[in-house]
């Protein structure tokens, strides 16, 4: 049954990219944290195969995927029918049932759901939801476009390149002169579109270099190459549109060579220190970038803008902008926006008055 004074909101974990897991952790953190006195909670599990079950998992049972595996998890929908508006659940007896939902939070992470893919049905639906619309989460997935939109932007960037798979298989040593003519060694190779250090190489020689190529080719059909940064890891929590707010920066400690996956989501190694150890007004200047990058790439909602302070110059240079940042216990974002005095109940709430007064603002 569904309430009546309450807003349906639907939270979508899981999804079908290499960061699923980390998907299931974050959802957990709306789970345990959103006021139920105001919020009916529902939440839809997709697995890494695509299939969308409906599910009443604890936070736990999310986490450690044995939600997949309960009884009373039912096949669903959401339904890009705007008489609809809400997901059709398909039950055990062979029936039907529409359940009308008010927001959506995609708590989904890197390709699939962070991409503009699941914010594409939710336009089709007319459902509003949190977080960036389809152009900004897409353009965000995709490191050459958004580094092009950095330098269009004037957002400082590290030196870059891009080569899609048909370039570097047409000419495979003229593209590795290419990188190293402009760029030198170190250098990082990247898939475009990827998304948690999946793919990504540091290579200092040609050698290396080619394999790097070889392996961002195994994730994406593009790859991306970035002169070397060396610096201070800070990232910045945006939030809001007209006009976006941006906290100060974090700055992550990382644990091994460079910030991996592994570091991130597993081994605890990486330390968050807010805010970032820096003059304050280095924390001014990326503050100041990381609201303009996320304005000038059309962000909306929420996002987290990573950036690199150079050791010695002290010049701030983008790295790139996560348009559904981790909500995991370790991560950074909530952590920002708690240091500033939004623990996360109250930021849940933002942001899904933020989801509803875009929509409104849509059709106003
Ligand atoms: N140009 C660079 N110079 C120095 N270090 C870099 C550079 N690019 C990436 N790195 C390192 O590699 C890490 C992963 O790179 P990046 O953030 O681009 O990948 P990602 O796949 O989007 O990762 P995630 O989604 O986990 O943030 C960065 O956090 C940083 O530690
Ligand atoms: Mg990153």
């Amino acid at each position: 049954m569904q309430s009546e004074d309450k807003l349906c909101v639907v939270v979508l974990f899981g999804g079908m990219s290499s960061e699923h897991e980390v998907s299931r952790v974050s959802a957990g953190t709306f789970v345990d944290h959103i006021d139920r006195t105001r919020y009916e909670l529902m939440t839809i599990g997709i697995t890494k195969e695509g299939h969308w079950l409906y599910t009443e998992a604890s936070s736990a049972q999310m986490a450690d995927g044995s939600w997949e595996e309960l009884g009373s998890n039912m096949p669903c929908v959401l339904s890009p029918d705007r008489a609809d508006h809400g997901m059709i659940l398909f039950t055990p007896a062979g029936q039907v049932e529409k359940i009308h939902v008010d927001v959506v939070i995609p708590v989904l992470h890197g390709l699939w759901g962070e991409d503009g893919t699941v914010q594409g049905l939710l336009e089709l639906a007319g459902i509003p939801y949190v977080g960036c619309g389809v152009l900004a989460s897409a353009v965000c997935m995709d490191k050459a476009v958004a580094n092009a939109l950095f330098d269009a932007n004037s957002i400082p960037h590290t030196k870059w390149l891009s080569a899609t798979r048909w370039e570097i298989e047409s000419d495979p040593e003229g593209v590795c002169d290419g990188v190293i003519a402009k760029l030198g060694w170190p250098v990082f190779v990247k898939p475009a579109n990827a998304g948690s250090s999946v793919g990504i190489t540091k290579a200092t020689n040609r050698e290396q270099l080619k394999e790097a190529i070889q392996l961002a080719l195994a994730n994406d059909r593009k790859v991306v190459f970035e002169a070397f940064v060396d610096g201070h890891e800070v990232e910045c929590a945006v939030i809001g549109s007209d006009p976006a707010v941006a906290t100060r920066p974090g700055e992550i400690l990382a644990g091994a060579e460079f910030y991996t996956y592994d570091d991130k989501y597993k081994n605890g190694v990486s330390q968050v220190v807010i805010p970032a150890n820096l003059p304050e007004e280095k924390l001014d200047e990326v503050k100041t970038y990381a609201a303009m990058a996320y304005t000038a790439l059309g962000c909306e909602g929420l996002a987290r803008c990573d950036f690199f302070v150079e050791h010695g110059t002290g010049r701030v240079l983008i790295n790139e902008i996560n348009t559904l940042p981790g909500f995991t216990p370790i991560s950074m974002y909530p952590k920002l926006m708690e240091h500033e005095g939004t623990p996360i109940p109250a930021l849940i709430d933002h942001l899904i008055a933020l989801a509803l007064e875009r929509t409104e603002k849509q059709h106003g």
